[in-house]
C-alpha cells in the first residue's frame, strides 16, 4: 500500500496561519501529489486537493463533520454547534430548513429589498465626498438580510451590527485582537437573535412565514423538539451573516470592473448573461475560503491509500481555483471561460462542492451569485463614480482577505 507524503515538518499550524491562503496549494506542489500529509495542531491531517479528491471529500459516507472545525472558527463565524458540525439526519433536518429559505420566490424578495437599498445608499453617497465600498455594501446587505428574514434593526443600529457580522467573519482567521473582536462579536449577535426567537415564541413578534425568524423558531429536530434558545439564536445568525459576507465578494467585484474595465462593455450587451460569467470568475480568481475539514468517519481506503477513521482531513478550496489541469491561465481574470464550463459540483467550489441536502455544500450559494450579478449591474450602469489613487492589493497571508483600501470611490451620481 502506497504511503501518504509527509510533510517533514513537525507541526505547521503556525505556517497555515502565517502563509495563509496559498499554504495547502504549495504543498501540493512542491510533493507534486494531490494528496499528503502534515500535522495541525499536534494531529495528523490528510489534505486533499482537485476535484476527483473533492468528490471523494463530500460523499458523506466517508466523513463526519464533528470535531472538524476547531473551537476558535466555531466562536467566530458560524456559532458553537451549528449546521456546520452536525451530521447524519441531524444534519439532513436542518439543512432542509435552510434550503426552504431558498426558494425562487424567496430569494427574490431579497433581490427587491436590496434593490431598494442600492438606490438608498447611491442617493446617500452623492452627497458625500468618499465613500468606502466595502463598508457601505455591509450596511446595504445587513438592512437587507435582516429584513428578509424577519429580523428587527432600527437605523441607528444598523452600522454597528453590519459592522459585527463583519467581525465575525473577519475574526475566523485572526489571533489576538482580531480573533477577540470576532467573539465580542458574536457574543453580542447571539444574545441580540435569542432575543428574536423569545420573542417570536411569546407572541410578541410575528414575522411571516416565510422568514428565517420564522421557520427557525417554529423549526422542529428529528426528535420533535423545537431548537434550543441558544441554538435557534445561531442557526438564525446562520441565515443572516452570510449574506452581509456578500460584501467582501461584491468588493473584488468592484476591482474586477476597475481594473478589467473592458468587460464593462460586455455586461451592457442585454443579448446574453454575461454577469453570471462575470461573477463566476470573481468567485473562481478572488480569495475567499482557504479550505474546509472533515473527520474520517470510519477506516476506508482510496486509491490504495488508507484513511484512519478520526483522522483530520482538509480539502483546499483556494488551491482547487488556481490548478493549470483545470483552468487555462489560471492567473487571468477571464470570465468567458465560463462558458464552457459544465455545471459541476466538484471542480469549482468556492462555496464548496457536492450535494446541497445530503453534503455540507453552502446554502446560500445561489442567493451569493444572483447578489454579485445585481450589484455587478449597479456599479455598472446604475451609479458613476470616480476610482481615486489607492490600495488595491490584498494580502493572501490574511485570513479573509480583502483589498487594502476597501474600495474608494469618488464623485458618485445615479445614471436614473
Ligand atoms: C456553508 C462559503 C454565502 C449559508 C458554507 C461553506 C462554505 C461557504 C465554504 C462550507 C462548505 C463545507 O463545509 O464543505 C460561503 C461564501 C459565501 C457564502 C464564500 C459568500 C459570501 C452564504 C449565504 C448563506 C450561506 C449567503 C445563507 C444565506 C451557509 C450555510 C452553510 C454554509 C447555512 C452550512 C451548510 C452545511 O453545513 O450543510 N458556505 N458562503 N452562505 N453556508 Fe455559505
Amino acid at each position: 500500500m502506497p504511503q501518504i507524503i509527509r510533510d517533514p515538518k513537525f507541526d505547521s499550524t503556525l505556517d497555515v496561519l502565517r502563509q495563509g491562503y496559498t499554504f495547502l496549494y504549495d504543498r501540493s506542489r512542491k510533493f507534486d501529489s494531490d494528496i499528503f500529509q502534515i500535522r495541525l495542531m499536534g494531529m495528523k491531517a490528510i489534505c486533499l486537493h482537485g476535484p476527483e479528491a473533492a468528490e471523494l471529500f463530500y460523499d458523506p459516507e466517508y466523513f463526519i463533520r464533528k470535531g472538524a472545525i476547531p473551537r476558535r472558527v466555531q466562536t467566530t463565524l458560524m456559532g458553537v454547534d451549528a449546521i456546520q458540525t452536525r451530521d447524519n439526519g441531524e444534519h439532513r433536518c436542518r439543512k432542509e430548513l435552510f434550503m426552504s429559505l431558498m426558494t425562487p420566490e424567496s430569494r427574490q424578495r431579497l433581490m427587491g429589498l436590496l434593490a431598494k437599498e442600492w438606490q438608498r445608499y447611491a442617493q446617500k453617497w452623492e452627497q458625500i465626498e468618499q465613500v468606502v465600498l466595502f463598508n457601505e455594501v455591509q450596511e446595504i446587505l445587513c438592512r437587507a438580510a435582516c429584513a428578509w428574514a424577519g429580523v428587527p434593526l432600527q437605523d441607528e443600529e444598523v452600522p454597528t451590527r453590519a459592522r459585527e457580522f463583519g467581525n465575525m467573519v473577519d475574526g475566523f482567521g485572526g489571533v489576538g485582537p482580531r480573533h477577540w473582536r470576532g467573539k465580542q462579536a458574536r457574543i453580542r449577535g447571539e444574545k441580540w437573535m435569542r432575543g428574536i426567537i423569545r420573542a417570536i415564541r411569546a407572541g410578541e413578534l410575528q414575522p411571516t412565514v416565510d422568514t428565517a425568524a420564522y421557520k427557525v423558531a417554529w423549526h422542529r429536530e428529528p426528535d420533535g423538539k423545537l431548537l434550543d434558545v441558544q441554538m435557534a439564536a445561531i442557526e438564525l445568525m446562520n441565515a443572516v451573516r452570510p449574506i452581509v459576507a456578500i460584501a467582501t465578494y461584491i468588493t473584488f467585484a468592484a476591482v474586477a470592473l476597475h481594473e478589467y474595465s473592458p468587460y464593462r462593455q460586455r455586461l451592457r450587451n442585454s443579448s446574453e448573461d454575461y454577469a453570471e460569467l462575470f461573477v463566476q470568475e470573481v468567485r473562481r480568481y478572488f480569495p475567499f475560503t482557504p479550505f474546509v475539514g472533515a473527520i474520517v468517519r470510519d477506516d476506508f481506503t482510496w486509491h490504495d491509500f488508507h484513511f484512519p477513521k478520526g483522522t483530520m482531513v482538509l480539502l483546499d478550496v483556494y488551491g482547487a481555483n488556481r490548478d493549470e489541469r483545470w483552468w487555462q491561465d489560471p492567473e487571468v481574470f477571464w470570465p468567458d471561460r465560463f462558458r464552457h464550463w459544465q455545471d459541476n459540483a466538484y471542480d469549482f467550489i468556492p462555496q464548496g462542492g457536492g450535494d446541497f441536502l445530503t453534503g455540507h455544500r453552502c446554502a446560500g450559494e445561489w442567493i451569493t451569485i444572483e447578489v454579485m450579478k445585481q450589484a455587478v449591474h449597479f456599479l455598472n450602469d446604475g451609479i458613476t463614480y470616480d476610482v481615486p489613487a489607492q490600495d488595491l492589493r490584498y494580502d493572501l497571508t490574511r485570513m479573509p482577505t480583502l483589498p487594502a483600501s476597501g474600495f474608494l470611490m469618488t464623485r458618485v451620481h445615479r445614471t436614473g
